[in-house]
């Protein structure tokens, strides 16, 4: 594991862009799996201005998000459809019909599941994947005790991190189940970037740095993965 800290939050989105913007150009039909959150939000902006400069950045680029809410419409202001839109896709020139995002909403979610990862599957499997980190281990909505074998497949959402999720669903509750890549789906991916920004990440950086890998934080199964960078900025180490 490869770590790097950055002076602060801007100079991490900067850092995450370029890491992402190189690995387009050196690799345009690159699969990407893109995350959510707010740590990846100044990344994305970053994405978002250097390709209306470069023209047909994301032609032919295919990307996989990692999660998505169980339930709630696509176009809820609190879905990872509407994130992805509001803060990438609507301003790029990438092909609808190569981004994926779990079906939150589909009448079977095992089926569900399991048609994610032929579509992962059927696409060459992920080059590049983002991460954001929880504050409590988790990845994408890999909750604690997360088996490191699991696939895509569905998670009741804890209660910290339904809280730490409640801004965009106003006085409605955070849904209680999400659809979300497993542990052993990201460690498929080529190369992972795990990025990490404020003191409210801190603990779960300290955790991370111990080396110590354990189902009961998720984050660690990255340890037994060839090629992982982790992006920190001073105030979450
Ligand atoms: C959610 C997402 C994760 C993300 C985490 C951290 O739970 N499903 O993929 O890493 O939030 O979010 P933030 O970046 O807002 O701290």
């Amino acid at each position: 594991m490869n770590w790097e800290t950055l002076k602060d939050y801007d100079a991490l989105s900067a850092r995450a862009a370029s890491l992402l913007l190189d690995a387009i150009s050196g690799s345009p039909k690159l699969v990407l799996g893109l995350p959510t959150g707010n740590t990846p939000v100044g990344m994305y902006e970053r994405v978002v201005a250097d390709c209306r400069r470069a023209y047909r950045c994301f032609r032919d680029v295919v990307t996989f998000n990692l999660d998505e809410y169980v339930g709630i419409p696509r176009d809820h202001p609190g879905s990872y459809f509407t994130f992805m839109q509001q803060h990438l896709f609507a301003h790029v020139d990438i092909d609808p019909a190569n981004t994926f995002i779990p079906n939150g909403r589909a009448p079977d979610l095992k089926v569900e599941s399991e048609r994610y990862e032929r579509a992962l599957r059927n696409a060459g499997g992920l080059g590049l994947t983002f991460l954001g980190l929880g504050s409590n281990g988790h990845i994408a909505f890999n909750e604690p005790g997360t088996p490191f074998d699991s696939r895509t497949h569905v998670v009741a959402l804890s209660e910290s991190t339904r809280r730490a999720n409640s801004a965009l669903f106003l006085d409605q509750p955070v849904p209680t189940h999400a659809i979300t890549m497993g542990i052993t789906t990201i460690l498929e991916s080529r190369e992972i970037v795990l990025l990490a920004s404020g003191a409210r990440k801190r603990e779960a950086i300290v955790r991370l740095r111990t080396g110590e890998q354990s189902a009961a934080f998720p984050a660690s199964a990255l340890w037994s993965h060839p090629s992982v960078l982790v992006l920190v900025d001073e105030a979450a180490m």
